[in-house]
């Protein structure tokens, strides 16, 4: 585990940004697992300025993200369908159909839960790099606190602090989704290398149980401390406990 502590989300943000900017220089054709969340708009941002200043392209690269809400549409401005188009496919070049994410609105949720595990299955050797956020409850994707959690892709039910935390986007906390539909554990430790990028005092106790406290499913980012190759990104106020 490799942990920088940043001076601010700017800062944590260029130096999250710089990982995958190395990494698409060496290798072009990449595929990356994306997160949403207000913690990567800002690395986000980098990468778009990396490709507008010709340093890199998407032009090979392949995505695919961790999760998405159950009930929204691709072009619902909450959904992170939208949210991905927003803060970064529309203004690089990545070719529409090399960008996938689970479908909140599939008419069978389970089978595009066993389409997606399956498209995960498929990348050779793990996604290159998987970035990832932390819920406030120490929830990673949408794998939320419980006494087990999954390995495949699955629909989850959102636990009372999730929907909270989350209701600062809709217009009240009944519009927010129930459930979503989420890369589970396997998806996500299968990357060769796991990028967590944490900012704010708000997540300072949740960050110090993950990284250090016992490793537990009612903690699922405590399951990245079995990865090889764990690199955090965490600004003073995150990293305000370590
Ligand atoms: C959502 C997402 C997570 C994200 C988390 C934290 O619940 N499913 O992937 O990490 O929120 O979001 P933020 O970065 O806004 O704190």
């Amino acid at each position: 585990m490799r942990l920088t502590i940043c001076n601010d989300y700017q800062d944590m943000s260029q130096k999250a940004a710089a990982e995958f900017i190395e990494l698409l220089k060496e290798k072009p054709d990449c595929t990356l697992g994306l997160a949403t969340g207000s913690s990567p708009i800002g690395l986000y941002q980098n990468l778009i300025k990396a490709v507008q200043d010709g340093a890199v392209s998407f032009a090979k690269v392949k995505t695919y993200n961790l999760d998405e809400y159950v009930g929204l549409t691709a072009d619902h401005d909450q959904s992170y369908a939208y949210f991905m188009r927003q803060n970064l496919f529309d203004h690089v070049d990545i070719p529409a159909g090399n960008t996938d994410i689970p479908s909140g609105s599939a008419p069978d949720t389970a089978a595009e839960c066993r389409r997606y595990t399956a498209a995960l299955a498929a990348i050779p050797g793990g996604q290159d790099i998987q970035l990832i956020g932390i819920g406030n409850n120490g929830h990673i994707g949408f794998n939320e606190p419980d006494v087990a959690l999954s390995a495949d892709t699955h629909e989850v039910t959102l636990s009372p602090s999730t929907i909270e935390a989350n209701a600062r986007f809709f217009a009240s906390v009944a519009e927010v989704p129930k459930s979503a539909v989420t890369m589970g554990m396997r998806g996500i430790l299968a990357a060769k290398k796991i990028v967590l990028v944490a900012t704010g005092s708000g997540k300072a106790a949740i960050l110090k149980q993950a990284l250090y406290g016992p490793i537990t499913t009612q903690v699922p980012a405590s399951l990245l401390q079995l990865h090889p190759n764990v690199v955090i990104f965490a600004d003073r106020d995150a990293a305000a406990e370590l």
